[in-house]
């Protein structure tokens, strides 16, 4: 009996009628970000900027520990990661983005059956994409992207590193068969660009492209 009401709607779901089906209640959609400690937060920072531009987008935010060094080296701004509040970075509008501090284990999206579309971890530091590639997921960022690769979710990593060494390349590997996107931050110069900005555009819409 309880199998057929399942049946019942499962198939009601399938026909999109139902207005409690699951996929028709997802309005926005909802990305989680997460910056660690390689140089090009102002990646991070552009791209968070463009998305909360949408307002049908729910923003996640997590910062690795290493993260707050970078992020006060490269754009002069001293955060502590316990008590970080997003306007800090992104003034007014980073109100709309829910902070997680990167031991935060009870975030609900840390659990599979709590929906997300997509990951994206940029810059991603080689450390942090060696433990992913690891199956490492002791903090919440690692364990954010094990679930995307479990639920084949969108999981995009743009790291910055150059040389890279052979762990480098195999762990890059490892995590595209996985299915991950690696997108290093590699901007183009066939659009002639003459700003700082432009440079960080074009890694940030091959991004977007990718959500
Ligand atoms: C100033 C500074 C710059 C760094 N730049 C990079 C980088 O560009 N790419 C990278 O993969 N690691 C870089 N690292 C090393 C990582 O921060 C380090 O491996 C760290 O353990 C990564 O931790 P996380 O992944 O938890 O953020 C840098 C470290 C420091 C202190």
């Amino acid at each position: 009996m309880k199998d057929a009401i399942l049946l019942g709607f499962y198939k009601i779901c399938k026909s999109s009628v139902s207005p409690i089906c699951p996929i028709k209640r997802k309005v926005k959609m909802k990305i989680i970000i997460a910056i660690t400690g390689a140089s090009g937060i102002i990646y991070a920072q552009r791209l968070i900027e463009l998305l909360l531009q949408q307002e049908d987008i729910e923003i996640s935010l997590s910062l690795s520990k290493t993260s707050a060094l970078l992020i006060e080296d490269e754009l002069k701004v001293k955060i502590d990661l316990q008590k970080f509040n997003p306007e800090e970075l992104f003034g007014e509008k980073g109100k709309g983005i829910v902070y997680y501090h990167y031991e935060d284990l009870t975030a609900n999206f840390i659990s599979g059956s709590n929906h997300f579309d997509a990951m994206v971890i940029i810059p991603c530091s080689m450390g942090t994409l060696a433990r992913i590639a690891g199956g490492l997921s002791d903090n919440i960022i690692l364990r954010t992207a094990d679930v995307a690769l479990k639920e084949r979710r969108k999981l995009i990593l743009v790291p910055r590193e150059t040389p890279l060494n052979y762990i480098h390349l195999r762990n890059m590997l490892e995590l595209t068969t996985a299915g991950a996107i690696i997108l290093p931050a590699c901007p183009g110069f066939y659009h002639h660009p003459k700003t700082i900005n432009e440079l960080v555009d074009f890694v940030v819409w091959r991004v977007l492209d990718h959500l």
